[in-house]
């Protein structure tokens, strides 16, 4: 099949790229020249562990390409995919401009019939929105060539995307005409393994279907934060709780892990685009505004550990960061935790030496040169002559440190663990006031 994907980013590219590794050829459009560029030089614009290769060897074998001619990539594909960014507006909602450009030139361009599938993550009545504006468009043009508009949600997630894309747990296809359902049932055939994982539905619901995936596990995630924080008042441990409520399959054991607050680009986002969804509908979704309002405090939930330990003025303070990513393997600082937390401590007057083994490049770029910050070039180099550790980020690589170096390093044996990493009792044995979260 010839596909079109409209949008370079982080989706669009792992789109592009995994069905052109099941043999499709695929053009890939974007509106920033400098990103096409590297892409066409072999290079990739964004870390995911896989991707470099899967788009080198798909491009060597001629089924991948990267364009900026718009005109061109609205005539190469039978199916279009619009997996452009959807940003929230001041208000939380998703800002819609550029998927409506990108419908506004599949209407200008388009010569013959094509299907056009939403791949960014719109609210409920978006295809709607999108197949009215490819109307619009070709009656100005004064053109009637068919098309149909299928909601296609992603479950990708950051680190393992390429893994969800090629061995998807459902697939969920929102289309209302046949030769639109046929062309998808084509298009993820190569993708089903052992059994059928599409799941095709009405348009609306394919599109509630992906803030209802994202808002419940943000859900889970602030509820789990919520107990942690009462079971650290209570003396009870939040990891024997959540062993103790996941061994019940209603429950289950996945993302229910307590720690220093949700980040990354789809939760946050997702969670106040649904407030916003619900609120122009006239309800006030109030259990999601509160799993907004627990994890905003939860981002801060480390520095009010330090603050009852150093007191509120923290200038004069030193403090050694581990992990910058909102999770580990990606470099995606997008509403990181980290942010948060350096932000406040260097407003309160403390300095930081900040390391992730991945994300630095990235951190000092969306956070500019902020005069305290300090980026250290390995773990153990952070924590020289700091008050503290605090472990943000829960890379692999800081699972089992060096616990008699980290003292050695550190000007007061204090480790604040916001992700819960280490055994508190043997932390405690070995001499540090050790703080997890909820234990
Ligand atoms: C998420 C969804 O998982 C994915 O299906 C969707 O398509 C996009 O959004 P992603 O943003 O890549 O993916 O990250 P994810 O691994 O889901 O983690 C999101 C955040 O929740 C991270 O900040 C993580 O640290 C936090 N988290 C996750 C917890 O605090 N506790 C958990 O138990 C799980």
């Amino acid at each position: 099949m010839k596909i079109t994907v409209v949008g370079s980013g982080y989706v669009g590219l792992v789109t592009g790229t995994c069905l052109a590794e099941v043999g499709n050829h695929v053009l890939c459009l974007d509106v920033d020249p400098a990103k096409i560029a590297t892409l066409q030089q072999g290079g990739i614009p964004i870390y995911e562990p896989g991707l470099d290769d899967m788009v080198r060897r798909n491009v060597e074998a001629g089924r991948l390409s990267f364009t900026t001619d718009i005109p061109a990539a609205v005539a190469f594909g039978e199916v279009q995919f619009i997996a452009v960014g959807t940003p929230p507006d001041e208000d939380g909602s998703a800002d819609l401009q550029y998927v409506l450009a990108a419908a506004r030139n599949i209407g200008l361009y388009m010569s013959e019939p094509k299907v056009v599938v939403d791949k960014s993550t719109v609210p409920v009545g978006t295809a709607d929105k999108v197949k009215a504006q490819i109307a619009a468009t070709l009656a100005e043009r004064g053109a009637d060539i068919a098309y149909s508009v299928v909601s296609n949600p992603e479950f990708l997630k950051e680190g393992a995307a390429i893994e969800d894309f090629m061995k998807p747990d459902r697939i969920v296809v929102g289309a209302e005409d046949e030769r639109a359902i046929e062309l998808m049932r084509r298009l993820y055939a190569p993708f089903q393994r052992n059994h059928d994982r599409i799941l095709f539905m009405d348009v609306r619901s394919a599109e509630l279907t992906k803030y209802a995936a994202n808002a419940m596990l943000a859900t889970r995630i602030s509820f789990m934060n919520e107990l942690a924080n009462l079971a650290e008042d209570l003396g009870a441990d939040i990891e024997l709780v959540r062993r103790g409520i996941g061994s019940d399959p209603r429950i289950g054991y996945h993302f229910l892990y307590p720690g220093a607050g949700y980040g990354g680009s789809c939760f946050p986002k997702d969670v106040k685009a649904l407030v916003a969804s619900g609120r122009e509908q006239g309800h006030a979704m109030r259990v999601l505004t509160a799993v907004e309002e627990a994890n905003e405090a939860q981002k801060r939930r480390l520095v009010d550990k330090l603050v009852k330990r150093f007191g509120e003025d923290l200038r004069g303070h030193h403090f050694a960061l581990w992990g910058l990513a909102f999770k580990p393997n990606t470099d995606d600082m997008r509403e990181a935790s980290s942010r948060v937390i350096i932000a406040e401590l260097i407003r309160r007057g403390a300095t930081v030496a900040a390391y992730d083994p991945v994300a630095a490049d990235e951190a000092r770029r969306v956070m500019g040169d902020l005069p305290g910050l300090r980026f250290a070039d390995d773990m153990m180099a952070a924590l020289h002559g700091a008050d503290a550790l605090l472990v943000v980020t829960e890379w692999k690589m800081f699972r089992a440190p060096d616990f008699d170096a980290i003292k050695a390093s550190l000007k007061h044996p204090v480790i604040l663990d916001g992700r819960n990493m280490y055994d508190p009792a043997w932390l405690r044995e070995l001499g540090f006031d050790y703080q997890a979260i909820g234990r």
